[in-house]
């Protein structure tokens, strides 16, 4: 499949490390990237926030409470307060003492490991606009301050577009990826005028009629979060780019 103007090529086996191996290891830390890339999975999606220094983090909720041993809110803690948490414990008692990676050390990583990389730009509820051009912009600053064209460029990703439109305005090469719970004929066709542009969506939201369309529009459909075998089998027939999986290593058994 040729998507045009899309200058990344899909995975190789089309799954993509959900967080790492979220399944196998603490979601969004070193143990889990670890993990991808000795299971040769090709491609892994993490989440980055903003601290309230202004750091960038690799985290997913808004809250710590979940996955750390932490409490409240992620943008009101200083890197140093985040950084001297337990984000492994809660998955099993051996990760004990795995910490939140910080963004500029963790990514430089990922390349080496032979990983290519969907960086998901995450806020919280109702960001104000000054929160969204913070990480945007800090994000767009790391990345071209470590870039290396020897390795492919990493798919930036948010749910919230107007972050996009900001990664594109400041890094208009780097391919973006609209994250979308629902997907809709007119969704497919607007994004087909964006150039080196991907459709993120729920593969709840997609049927065989949209994945069609999209394929007509040649736009890069990628669809989260795929567990099941059968299912995954479905979305390859219909040639999407990528599936977001939990256990990519399973689904590529099955
Ligand atoms: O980027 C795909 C997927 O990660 C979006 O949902 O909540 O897992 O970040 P979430
Ligand atoms: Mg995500």
């Amino acid at each position: 499949m040729h998507y045009k103007h899309f200058p990344l090529t899909p995975p190789q086996d089309q799954l993509i490390g959900h967080r790492g191996v979220a399944a196998l290891a603490p979601e969004n830390t070193m143990a889990s990237f670890r993990l991808a890339a000795s299971q040769a999975i090709n491609w892994i999606e993490f989440d980055v926030r903003l601290t309230k220094d202004h750091e960038l983090i690799i985290f997913h909720d808004d809250t710590l409470e979940r996955t750390t041993n932490g409490n409240g809110f992620v943008y009101e803690h200083n890197l140093e307060q985040l950084l001297n948490l337990d984000a492994g414990s809660w998955f099993a008692p051996h990760f004990a003492g795995e910490s939140i990676p910080l963004f500029n050390e963790a990514f430089p990583q990922f390349l080496q490991w032979g990983l290519h990389c969907n960086i998901e730009m995450k806020f919280p509820p109702q960001p104000d606009d000054r929160h969204i051009e913070v990480l945007a912009s800090r994000l767009c600053d790391i990345l071209q301050s470590l870039w290396n064209p020897l390795y492919p460029l990493p798919l930036i990703s948010s749910f919230e577009w107007k972050a996009i439109e900001w990664v594109r305005n400041k890094l208009p090469n780097f391919p973006i990826g609209f994250l979308s719970e629902d997907c809709t004929p007119l969704l497919i066709q607007q994004i087909a005028q964006i150039p080196n542009a991907a459709l993120h969506c729920d593969y709840l939201a997609l049927t065989p009629e949209l994945l069609a369309q999209a394929r007509i529009a040649k736009v890069p459909v990628l669809a989260y979060t795929v567990n099941e075998a059968s299912v995954a089998h479905n979305l390859f027939s219909e040639n999407v780019f990528g599936v977001f999986s939990d256990n990519p290593q399973q689904l590529r058994r099955a």
